[in-house]
């Protein structure tokens, strides 16, 4: 787009399970910083929005095995990071997050809005549940082993170990991380997201029309997907932990975190504009705007496919001008990993930096 009026500028909305890493910083946090000090230097009209992920289920895990609550752990978290960006001079326009009641009101009304508009399919379907703690189980709750490289701890929605996207019944021998059985499949009903529909509509074309301003890796990766031909996704889940699906008889039901987590940008945005004076429509919904996306590579189907197909299936949205997706950083071969603790953690980094620095306060 030429001379754009104004630039939104996005990074990925960090989990917060955990403590920042190099690996999130050089990928989504650094590159956008300095894009952004350019386009301010420029005299550009910018909204530099980020904040904490806090809901999904690895938050739940991780409360569950320190015996306290999830909003207790992103709490934790939340505060963190957020220092950690401060102290790193990483200077967001605003440090949002995702338990928000402004958020968790604007998910739900994107959802109603979607559900109105007749854009989701209704499903009712076998899924693993685990009969001792008598819950459903998210994907994640899932491991076995992986059918492409034979990993034995991939999870059922990603293998880790290869990367390759799994369903939870293309494990094998699948166990149930809460209580160790294998589980069994019971039906419940669930909303999906027709992406074979926009796939064919709109989407192939779109991506097809950013073949060359896009990077090739993130351009390569949509391709591959579209290949493949996208298949319908649920964007609800049955947990305890999350937005609340806003319809009658769907008690025990969220949002997906993915389905709530980039409208999470949104609802940043809405906040920070509200501080400052500013109309957040002008920013997501005026043709005059750019909006850009900065996140590591195992983001890249989210940004480039799905939430772009929730913002035109709700209309009124604009959609990414650009998705700068990064590599993955790795430390001595093996990529760097909150869930495998296996990283250079930020606020560790900090403290032996200011030691260098000043000599004290004892790096402890
Ligand atoms: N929390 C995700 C991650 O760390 C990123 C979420 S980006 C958003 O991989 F768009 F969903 F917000
Ligand atoms: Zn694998």
């Amino acid at each position: 787009m030429k001379n754009p009026k104004r630039y939104l500028v996005t990074s990925a909305l960090p989990y917060a399970n955990g403590p920042l890493h190099l690996g999130h910083i050089a990928g989504a946090y650094l590159p956008a910083d300095i894009y952004v000090r350019y386009l301010k230097l420029k005299g550009e009209d910018v909204a530099f929005i980020c904040g904490s992920d806090e809901h999904g289920v690895p938050i739940t895990l991780r409360a569950r095995k320190e015996g306290v609550s999830p909003q207790d752990i992103v709490d934790k978290y939340h505060e963190m990071i957020k220092n950690s960006f401060a102290e790193l001079g990483i200077a967001f326009d605003i440090y949002h997050r995702t338990s928000d009641p402004l958020h968790h009101e604007t998910a739900s009304a994107f959802f109603k809005e979607m559900n109105e508009k007749g854009e989701f399919i209704e499903k009712e379907e076998e899924q693993f549940f685990d009969e001792q703690e008598q819950q459903f189980l998210a994907d994640r709750y899932i491991i076995g082993t992986c059918p492409k490289c034979g990993f034995e701890n991939a999870y059922g929605d990603q293998c880790e170990k290869c990367g390759t996207s799994l369903s939870p019944k293309e494990l094998i021998n699948p166990k149930s991380t809460l209580s160790g059985n294998p589980p069994i499949l019971k039906t419940t009903k669930h909303w999906y997201l027709d992406l074979e529909k926009y796939q064919h509509e709109w989407l192939e074309k779109w991506i097809d029309s950013h073949k060359s301003d896009w990077k090739a890796n993130v351009y390569g990766q949509c391709k591959s997907w579209l290949n493949s031909g996208l298949q319908p996704r649920a964007v609800t889940r049955d947990l305890d932990w999350g937005v609340p699906v806003p319809l009658p008889n769907s008690e025990g039901k969220v949002l997906y975190v993915w389905f709530d987590a980039p409208i999470g940008y949104i609802s940043a945005t809405k906040a920070w504009a509200k501080e400052n004076g500013k109309n957040w429509k002008d920013y997501w919904q005026s043709d005059d705007s750019r909006l850009i996306h900065f996140i590591g590579k195992d983001n890249i189907v989210f940004h480039c496919l799905i939430f772009p197909a929730m913002l035109k299936a709700h209309g009124d949205y604009i959609l990414p001008d650009n998705v700068p997706a990064n590599e993955f950083l790795n430390l001595e071969g093996e990529k760097l990993s909150t869930s495998r603790n296996w990283a250079v953690w930020i606020h560790e980094y900090l403290k032996r930096q200011r030691f260098y620095m000043e000599g004290f306060p004892d790096p402890q």
